[in-house]
């Protein structure tokens, strides 16, 4: 049996570490790189670092407009679905790279698995939200990382193929924490001590394409106390430049991190700041505080239980998160036992041999 993956960005590498590697004691995989994320820390180094099988294709589409780099990636999955001819297309999260793959599998028709699937954000002004909502409601497998996912793809009418599986990106900490312990040098490097600094992210557009809320968080930033360590996404570095916003003394913005040192720098952290996805969730399986620079979030069993709270682009929001120090509460376990991988790899035999 042939499952064929298809990948794209920086959170869907790290998702495809563990699976694939479960996925390849049952099944041939032919992996599929759409090229959407390209420079050397935005893709290789994971491919590097995490041992990811190199892949079969790179299609090489790089940046662009919604509609172009959607519509390059699906005039070439075409072929390479025509010729692979897999039993099952398996695609990740909510990139454009997955409502590509998703799209495409539909209609020659070929069944699909997605992972981390059921994620609503319920703003539909997020490309994101978009890609989520199709690529669930075409999907015969739909694995989802939370019993709140779950719930949302039935409250939509969706009435098979749900299986809350835990989170994938959990499988991937768990095994990478160690060794990100034993071999990231990121705070010597840095020469930071544990504890003394915060850790932000930026890169949806929704904030950096907006020159008054990167400006606000930027202004928020440097009137706190705390040095604050930002790598940056070359979306981001694009627009400082563009609206000439001068980077507060406190905040140090270094290139786009590996997963190792993310993780290492993330561990040690006195706090996150982010308004990345994955970011929000491991800060919480790390019992790091998080502060997200975001109205809503997909994941909110993390403010539910007070270890993330949602600031928007609020300076005073941002700054009053940044100064609070109370205890967080006992955590559950939302996001699974990291055995995720194993999970999936199963239904999806049992579907294939039930549906063969
Ligand atoms: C994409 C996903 C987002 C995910 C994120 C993870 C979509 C719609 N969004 O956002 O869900 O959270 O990946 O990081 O698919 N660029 C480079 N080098 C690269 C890649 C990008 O310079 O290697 C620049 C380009 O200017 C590009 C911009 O970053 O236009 C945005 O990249 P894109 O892949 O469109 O979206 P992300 O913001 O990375």
């Amino acid at each position: 049996m042939k499952i064929l993956s298809v990948i794209g960005a920086r959170p869907q590498f790290i998702k495809a570490a563990p699976l694939s590697k479960e996925l390849r004691k049952k099944f041939k995989e032919v992996l599929v790189h759409t090229g959407q994320h390209y420079d050397y820390g935005m893709s290789p180094i994971f491919f590097q670092e995490l041992s990811i099988p190199q892949p079969d294709y790179n299609l090489g589409v790089g940046s662009g407009s919604h509609a172009q780099q959607t519509g390059q990636m699906i005039a070439s999955l075409e072929k390479v679905l025509e010729k692979e001819k897999p039993n099952m297309v398996l695609v990740y999260g909510d990139t454009n790279s997955t409502i590509a793959a998703a799209l495409v599998a539909a209609k020659l028709p070929i069944p699909i698995a997605h992972v981390e699937s059921g994620l609503r954000s319920f703003n539909r002004d997020m490309p994101e939200e978009i890609n989520r909502v199709v690529t669930d409601h075409l999907s015969q497998l739909l694995f989802c990382p939370t019993e709140t996912a779950a719930e949302n793809l039935r409250q939509e009418g969706i009435t098979r193929g749900i299986h809350n599986v835990g989170d994938v990106m959990y499988d991937a900490l768990i095994f990478y924490k160690k060794l990100a312990e034993q071999k990231s040098e990121i705070l010597k490097n840095l020469i930071l001590k544990p504890k003394s600094y915060l850790f932000a992210t930026i890169h949806r557009a929704e904030n950096t394409d907006k020159e008054a809320k990167v400006e606000n968080i930027f202004q928020a930033f440097g009137e706190s106390a705390e040095v604050i360590i930002l790598p940056i996404h070359p979306r981001t570095k694009k627009m400082l430049k563009q609206f000439k916003i001068k980077t507060p003394r406190n905040v140090r913005i270094i290139e786009p991190l590996g997963y190792l040192d993310s993780l290492q720098l993330q561990s040690n952290a006195k706090k996150v700041l982010t308004d990345s996805g994955g970011i929000q969730k491991e800060a919480y399986l790390l019992k790091v505080p998080c502060i997200t620079l975001r109205n809503e979030t997909e994941w909110v069993e993390t403010v539910k239980d007070g270890w993330n709270v949602l600031v928007g682009s609020d300076k005073s929001k941002i700054i009053k998160a940044i100064n609070d120090s109370r205890p967080r509460k006992n955590q559950s376990k939302h996001y699974g036992y990291g055995s995720s991988s194993k999970k999936i790899t199963n239904i999806i035999e049992e579907y294939l041999r039930n549906n063969a």
